[in-house]
């Protein structure tokens, strides 16, 4: 494992972060997480794409980095002597006396490259349970930023509950989960959430749309309810480090014959296919 903080590579438990950081005194940043697979960075160009998007959102102009956030993430790689791992890249609007106005400062780059946290090969195998939870974040979750709070209660009260992931609810439809996006399959039918102000427009997501392309199987970005998902042939959710993984029981019910379903396996082999 390697760390990165503002210049300088560092040891993963070196203490660089100075307490009047944005960071961590406002949450006030955006991230990314990468999967990286044999040493290549799965997607890379996407996530970059993204982590500017979110940064423009929150009024950081960081545009003209991209090319420098993706040869600081090749050589982390590189450094951290690993082939398969995940890169954690934190943006924040900097280090300055705390004030709620931006400051006029340099934004502040921080980065971990760590050993992939492997999924229990249960998991993928037999699947995960779910609860639903009320989506109690703000209105702009299409930004990935720092401010995880919600998330991070709803994805404990689902550990709470013997679960994996809570599935998000608000104004009666399924948003996304805590850290991944949901899909449901009906009658061989892909359904997500479609993109908008409410969700994360995951890669993984992306990813998935362009499997089921290939597979000749309908991908319809539509709203279902929390009803609709019980009542689902097949459900699944998908992020960067779960890569797609089968929902088989919600709220301790479980979801069709309660195993992961054909299509499931299916897009997830065409899935494999894109990693090279
Ligand atoms: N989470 N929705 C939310 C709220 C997320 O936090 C994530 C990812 C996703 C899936 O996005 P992607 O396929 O691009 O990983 C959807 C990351 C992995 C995390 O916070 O650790």
């Amino acid at each position: 494992s390697i760390a990165y903080s503002n210049g300088q590579f560092v040891d993963l438990n070196e203490p660089v972060i100075p307490v009047e950081e944005r960071g961590h005194q406002f949450g006030d940043g955006v991230y990314e997480v990468i999967r990286v697979y044999q040493g290549k960075p799965f997607m890379l160009k996407e996530h970059l794409e993204r982590l500017i998007r979110s940064a423009q959102a929150i009024k950081l102009p960081i545009e003209e980095r991209l090319t420098d956030y993706e040869h600081l993430i090749l050589k982390g790689i590189e450094k951290s002597g690993l082939s398969d791992c995940d890169v954690y890249i934190q943006i924040t609007r900097g280090i300055s006396p705390r004030n709620h106005l931006f400051p006029d400062v340099p934004v502040s780059t921080t980065m971990t490259v760590k050993p992939s946290k492997m999924l229990n090969p249960e998991l993928r195998e037999h699947g995960v349970k779910a609860i639903f939870h009320p989506d109690e974040r703000w209105a702009n979750c299409y930004i990935k930023s720092l401010n995880l709070l919600p998330n991070i209660l709803s994805k404990q009260a689902a550990h709470d509950a013997g679960c994996f992931e809570a599935i998000l609810v608000r104004d009666g439809f399924v948003t996304e989960g805590t850290s991944s996006n949901v899909f449901i399959i009906q009658d061989g039918k892909v359904y997500t959430t479609p993109l908008s102000k409410q969700i994360l427009p995951g890669i993984t997501r992306m990813a998935v749309k362009k499997a089921a392309e290939n597979l000749d199987i309908p991908f319809i970005e539509e709203k279902f309810t929390p009803e609709q998902l019980k009542q689902a042939d097949e459900v699944f959710i998908t992020s960067t480090t779960s890569e797609i993984l089968p929902v088989v029981h919600i709220e301790g019910e479980q979801i069709g014959d309660g195993k992961p379903g054909e299509i499931t396996k299916s897009l997830y082999k065409e899935f494999k296919t894109f990693i090279k």
